[in-house]
């Protein structure tokens, strides 16, 4: 098993360069089932997430090259006969549930295993079904494997009663060839929905109003292949602008378009970090006294879930107490019990947790339950008083392209130890 050494108290001081949007890209891979044809997407980030991706690409028969130097990957899927996705190849993604969506939009037919992923509370997937019915599949689990096929695919309206990224994606995969116009409303607004939409519109869809809560899709008969770029990843330069505030540090974010990053630089300035934002960059100025905030996790453009593990934990070093509201995934407070280990004063309570501030870390051995609990835990061990060992890596790995690198470069004491 891998782990991280951290020795802690070091300033960040430097660049970092931020990769493709993991989220993005995981949505973009099945979207390439849709086009029969073959796709150049460049700007990849290299994570195990892509790897694992890029093997149920390749067993289901597409032509796979991943080009690990240039950060592209090229893909014909134009070998593709049927899109049957077992437990054994999409058990570690939670993402492939991408292929529903994409498998019927091609083939109208889709049997893909029961999702994995990321262990953060209840992860139901109702609203994808909902959107498959209404657009004319049928549904059904049968050992583990979720079966939907139609006879044509038909556009409806559909209304999200929840506001679900993943589910907003696979109907605009579902949608993208269906007869007639798929309207769905109350979509979610992420930066990855629009990547998504302007990608299947570069293989010749026509899908208008992604990024807005009401996405219409006018069906086509047939897609191709394209080139296209994954934008860069807020979740990690996210993660970065928060472990350069945890350190004091003074770092150049680059490579980010800053509108996606407003909810945490907002929330990083409250905390009286100092934010210069430029077109491409964000500078991140550290201070040593910091404020205490209150935080909600929202959809976009709200506060992302994703960054409330990382940026609480530099909750406890402000002044005073912060109140952090989960409101989109009720098990992601499981980061806490480790930062209690290291020191930290937090009570949590259902999907609310009451950070007391000014609580130096000290290091120990903690454990990453979870992706982004995994880069809470690496900041932990970045603020901390001396040699933090982090377990589990798996997690961080599966989101965080050269985390290792990337810290290294700005002054970080990080290490991966294999055993
Ligand atoms: C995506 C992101 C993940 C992020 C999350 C919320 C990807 C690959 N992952 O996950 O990093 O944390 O958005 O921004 O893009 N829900 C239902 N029924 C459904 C689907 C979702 O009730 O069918 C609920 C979920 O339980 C959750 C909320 O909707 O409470 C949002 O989930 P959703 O946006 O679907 O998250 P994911 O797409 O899985």
């Amino acid at each position: 098993m891998d782990k991280f050494i951290i020795t802690g108290g070091k300033k960040l001081v430097g660049e970092i360069n931020i990769s493709g949007f993991k989220n993005a890209i995981l949505g973009l891979i099945p979207a390439t089932l849709l086009a029969n044809d073959k796709c150049i997407i460049t700007n990849v980030p290299m994570i195990s997430d892509v790897y694992i991706l890029k093997d149920i690409m390749s067993a289901l028969g597409a032509q796979v090259i991943l080009d690990e130097i240039n950060h592209t990957i090229e893909i014909d899927t134009s070998t593709v006969k049927e899109c049957k996705a077992s437990y054994d190849i999409a058990k570690s993604l939670r993402a492939s549930y991408y292929l529903l969506g994409a498998g019927l939009g091609r083939f109208k037919k889709a049997e893909v295993a029961y999702p994995g992923g990321c262990d953060i509370g209840s992860r139901p997937i109702d609203l994808h079904i909902k959107g498959f019915e209404a657009l004319g599949s049928s549904f059904k689990i049968e050992h583990g494997i979720i079966h939907c096929v139609a006879e044509k695919l038909v556009g409806n309206n559909i209304y999200m009663d929840v506001i679900s990224v993943g589910a907003t994606i696979n109907i605009m995969l579902a949608g993208a060839m269906a007869e007639g116009t798929t309207v769905i409303e109350n979509a979610a607004k992420e930066p990855h929905i629009v990547d998504v939409a302007n990608f299947l519109n570069a293989m010749g869809a026509d899908v208008r109003g992604a990024g807005t809560d009401v996405i219409r899709i006018k069906g086509v008969e047939r897609m191709h292949g394209c080139t296209y770029s994954v934008i860069p990843d807020q979740i990690e330069a996210g993660t970065y602008i928060v472990a350069a505030a945890a350190t004091e540090g003074d770092v150049l974010i680059k490579n980010v378009i800053p509108k996606h990053l407003e909810s945490i630089t907002a929330k990083i300035k409250e905390l009286g970090v100092e934010i210069i934002e430029y077109d491409d960059s964000i500078r991140v100025r550290g201070k040593k006294d910091l404020k205490s905030i209150n935080i909600k996790t929202l959809p976009y453009p709200g506060f992302p879930t994703d960054l409330q593990q990382p940026l609480s934990v530099l909750l406890t070093k402000a002044e005073g107490t912060s109140i952090v509201t989960e409101s989109i995934f009720e098990g992601r407070f499981k980061y806490v019990d480790e930062l209690k280990r290291m020191g930290a004063n937090i009570k949590v309570d259902g999907r609310t947790a009451i950070i007391r501030g000014n609580t130096p870390l000290s290091s120990t051995q903690i454990t990453a339950t979870d992706l982004r609990a995994g880069a809470a835990c690496v900041i932990a061990g970045l603020m901390s008083d001396g040699q933090t060992e982090i377990h589990d890596i798996k997690h961080v790995e599966r989101g965080y392209e050269n985390i290792v690198e990337k810290l290294r470069g700005v002054g970080a004491d990080i290490r991966k130890v294999t055993e």
